[in-house]
């Protein structure tokens, strides 16, 4: 989704605006614009498609000694990915780039529209320039006009705007989108929609809260809040800018497949102890009143989470139910006290499941956050949050995000059973002994890849694919499938596998690809009669089993292992391997696939 940086300084400013957004491309973009001024000169250059194309068009320019610039990468709402569209979007003397949507937009356009203004683009963002324009016009100050426009706009922004009218300042506001702005030792001034792009730059930062907005200079960050002052609350920026890459792999997406092992070991680290289950964020209080759960989230999220509503009734015997966020906003839905909301996002900034936990914080629910971004906007809200420590995920196909967030989960089921008292000591045991194992489970061996490899080739055409599995392994054959069309683009369905003879059956010939997961651990007979009745209809089988299975038409074999858990994570693997294999054979762009944000801040 759109990616916002900010510099004031001395340095280069073109290339500092362009490695910041080169840190926001796994959002997701089709377009990338700069502004650069200089006294009382700016420069601005867009292009559609990749940043290469703004660096093409930039490799002339460079600024010389103190200036400000705005980046932007743009993934279109309203407007087609156009260069027109595309930010910095510019007044008369003026440059505003934003993140989210403005919902008044269009009648603040019919007005400016009626007084004579002019506007080039289709988008919501160029109002807010005009308006500024408009106001500065009127007050002959450029704060005061600033403060008036940012308390017009409704609707989710994160906006910055640099104007000739005052050439030293970069003017930010807040509300509903990530804004983060820092400084480093020497005192320069960054901006961005994420840490990522400022990682190695600044060194201490503010996370900017709703309602927030202020200018800042070389003389340092004013901050203000319905009109009044407020104090700058800083913190350091940790963080490894080496670890965000590649390191030697072809994608990000297969780097975190790799890294799954590590990420799952540091989110089980302190919280598995010899006997039980800890968690140093939750208070002991924290189950007091609360007789339910139900979780809210998006996607792989959503995925992650009906697996661990298994996990929570089958283990911690508290009734469980889950929702697409999206869905659940405008269902009208019936909340009462006694719920815990769990919602789950790896960005922590995801629009629709960020407003279902407002939904329910407002109807006084305690809510919980499953999240990988500390204080990303989901994290900040929430009454409690448990953190995944995935580390960052780039690859917009989210792979060690789903790993670490069923096993935040699965430790949660555990640590609410042992306060339940509904599981014995023993059997408390028995699944600490199997989480310690995952972090080797999920380890890529060789030829397991090797062998997925070669199958991959097969697989490459055909009318679709149905992955199929029961119980645990039904959210997982979700999300086998959401992986494989998100970066493969060929149809694919997850689906109960008892469900297939209610309908889908009518699908299967030899042409339709069928991805069994067949795990010995959790009905294994009834899900080896599911795919029975799809191969005597002659769909074509991949079985994932530990057990031989004639029908298949080909096999990988999994480890016999003794927990449904360890085989949940193994058939993981197998089964995000398989779709990047895939879209590797097909060509396509595995890590920022057409038409996909990471992070998907507008409904
Ligand atoms: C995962 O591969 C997706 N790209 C997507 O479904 C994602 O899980 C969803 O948009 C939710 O995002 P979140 O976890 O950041 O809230």
């Amino acid at each position: 989704m759109c990616g916002i940086v900010g510099y004031i300084g001395k340095d280069e400013i073109k290339n500092i605006l362009v490695d910041g957004l080169r840190e926001l491309e796994y959002r997701g973009y089709d377009s990338a614009g700069i502004a650069v001024l200089e006294k009382d000169n700016i420069q601005s250059f867009k292009a559609i498609g990749k940043l290469k194309n703004l660096e093409e068009k930039t490799s002339n320019y460079a600024s010389k000694g103190f200036g400000l610039g705005i980046g932007h990468t743009r993934w279109a709402t309203h407007g087609k990915p156009t260069e027109l569209n595309a930010h910095p979007h510019l007044g008369e003397f003026s440059y505003v780039v934003h993140n989210g949507i403005i919902e008044n937009y269009q009648e603040l356009k019919k007005e400016l529209q009626a007084e004579g203004v002019t506007f080039l683009s289709q988008t919501d963002t160029e109002v807010i320039v005009h308006l500024f324009e408009k106001f500065y016009k009127e007050l002959n100050d450029p704060f005061a006009a600033f403060e008036k426009t940012v308390e017009t706009l409704e609707g989710a922004y994160a906006v910055l705007l640099i104007t000739k009218a005052d050439p030293e300042k970069i003017y930010f506001a807040k509300n509903g989108s990530p804004m983060i702005v820092g400084n480093d030792a020497k005192g320069d001034i960054y901006f961005g929609s994420s840490d990522a792009a400022m990682l190695g730059k600044a060194t201490e930062v503010i996370y900017l809260a709703d309602g927030d907005y202020g200018y800042t200079s070389m003389e340092g960050i004013s901050l203000y809040h319905d009109r009044k002052t407020k104090a700058l609350s800083k913190r350091p920026l940790v963080g490894d800018k080496v670890s965000a890459q590649k390191n030697g792999f072809r994608f990000f997406m297969e780097k975190e497949i790799y890294e799954q092992s590590e990420v799952l070991s540091d989110t089980i680290m302190g919280r598995v102890l010899d006997n039980e289950i800890k968690f140093d964020e939750l208070d002991t209080n924290f189950f007091d009143g609360i007789n339910d759960i139900k979780i809210c989230a998006c996607g792989t999220s959503y995925n992650s989470g009906l697996a661990c509503s298994y996990l929570f009734e089958r283990q911690a015997k508290i009734k469980t139910s889950i929702e697409i966020a999206s869905e659940f906003r405008y269902k009208e839905p019936l909340m009462s006290k006694d719920t815990l909301f769990v919602v789950i996002s790896q960005s922590g900034e995801t629009a629709d499941t960020l407003e279902a936990l407002k939904m329910a914080k407002a109807a006084g629910l305690k809510t919980m956050a499953i999240c990988n971004v500390d204080n990303s906007s989901i994290v900040r809200l929430s009454d409690y949050t448990l953190l995944t420590r995935a580390g960052i995920e780039k690859g917009v196909a989210s792979t060690k995000a789903f790993a670490t967030q069923v096993m935040t989960m699965w430790m949660l089921s555990l640590y609410m059973a042992q306060h339940r008292n509904t599981m014995s000591q023993e059997e408390i045991k028995a699944e600490i002994d199997a989480i310690r194992h995952i972090p080797t489970t999920v380890m890529v061996e060789d030829n397991l890849h090797e062998k997925i490899k070669r199958l991959s080739k097969r697989y490459l055409h055909g009318h679709g694919f149905f992955f199929i599995g029961r119980d645990l392994f039904f959210p997982l054959a979700l999300e086998g499938a959401l992986k494989l069309k998100e970066i493969s683009y060929l149809h694919a369905e997850g689906y109960p596998a008892g469900e297939m003879k209610h309908g889908p059956i009518a699908l299967a010939d030899s042409e339709l690809f069928t991805i069994a997961l067949m795990p010995k651990n959790i009905h294994y007979d009834k899900i080896k009669s599911n795919v029975e009745e799809l191969s005597a209809r002659d769909a074509t089988i991949l079985a994932i089993s530990p057990l031989e299975f004639d029908l298949a038409d080909d096999f990988i074999k999994t480890k016999h292992a003794e927990h449904p858990m360890s085989e949940f994570f193994e058939m993981m693997v197998i089964t995000q391997i398989l779709a990047l294999e895939i879209s590797v054979r097909l060509g396509n762009d595995v890590d920022m696939p057409r038409n996909l944000a990471k992070s998907v801040t507008v409904e």
